[in-house]
């Protein structure tokens, strides 16, 4: 499964990317807003920092918008950025022209396999199911990526990979990965969480005091 880091902080990008770890980026407006940075130039940072797909969202709502802001994107960002397109129609057909030109899409704000569905009919590289904001409203994210899955499962023909995002926990990274999913876009936070375990820790302490015994005794 690809591991992709859900950013727009520079920092944080350099620090997971230095891990050897990271298959890409996505941004969206309100991530490249929080970053405090500008946009264009943020997203070109990050796409020299990680060689693997980044996110660029545009941000037109009529299809004859959606194209010209990705192929100027496209056209002015290195060879690594990929567009976000939001799931409507509009987007749809937009996504269409797009894949056409042979410019990758990440289609976002997927809630529901139909559009799931479409999403792969029109050409989008990637798919982003929102989990968390599913389970905001008190119905089940990784269930939406369970029925994908599913439906990918019995149609080999689908070719766009499943980018599980809107993720808010380690559950939610190892239940995508179970299912199959062929990405997950993973807040900073939780990418930090990943490493983490107790027993390392204190496998790793333990293991220091013994080796300070054997050098006490004249043995390292
Ligand atoms: O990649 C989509 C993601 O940024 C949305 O996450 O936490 O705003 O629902 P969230």
């Amino acid at each position: 499964m690809e591991l992709i880091l859900d950013s727009a902080v520079i920092a944080e990008v350099e620090e997971i990317a230095a891990w050897g770890v990271l298959d890409g980026v996505t941004t969206n407006p309100t991530l490249i807003r929080r970053s405090g940075g500008d946009f264009k130039r943020t997203v070109q940072r990050i796409a020299e920092l990680c060689s693997g797909p980044i996110s660029a969202e545009v941000t037109a709502l009529d299809t004859e918008g959606m194209v010209a802001e990705g192929r100027d994107l496209k056209e002015s960002l290195p060879d690594n950025v990929i567009i976000k397109v939001p799931c409507t129609a509009e987007g749809l057909a937009a996504t269409s022209i797009l894949a056409g030109e042979g410019i990758d899409v990440n289609m976002t704000l997927v809630f529901s396999v139909s559009q799931a569905l479409l999403a792969a009919k029109a050409g989008a590289a990637y798919l982003s199911p929102f989990i968390g904001r599913l389970d905001d409203r008190g119905e089940d994210g990784m269930h939406l990526i369970a029925e994908i899955m599913q439906v990918w499962n019995h149609n080999p023909d689908l070719t766009c990979k499943v980018l599980a995002a809107s993720i808010r926990s380690v559950e939610h990274v190892e239940a995508s990965a179970r299912l199959g999913a062929h990405a997950a876009t993973i807040p900073y936070k939780v990418f930090k969480q990943l490493i983490e375990h107790e027993l390392t820790d204190s496998g790793i302490e333990s293991f220091l005091a013994d080796w300070d015994a054997v050098k006490a005794e004249g043995r390292n």
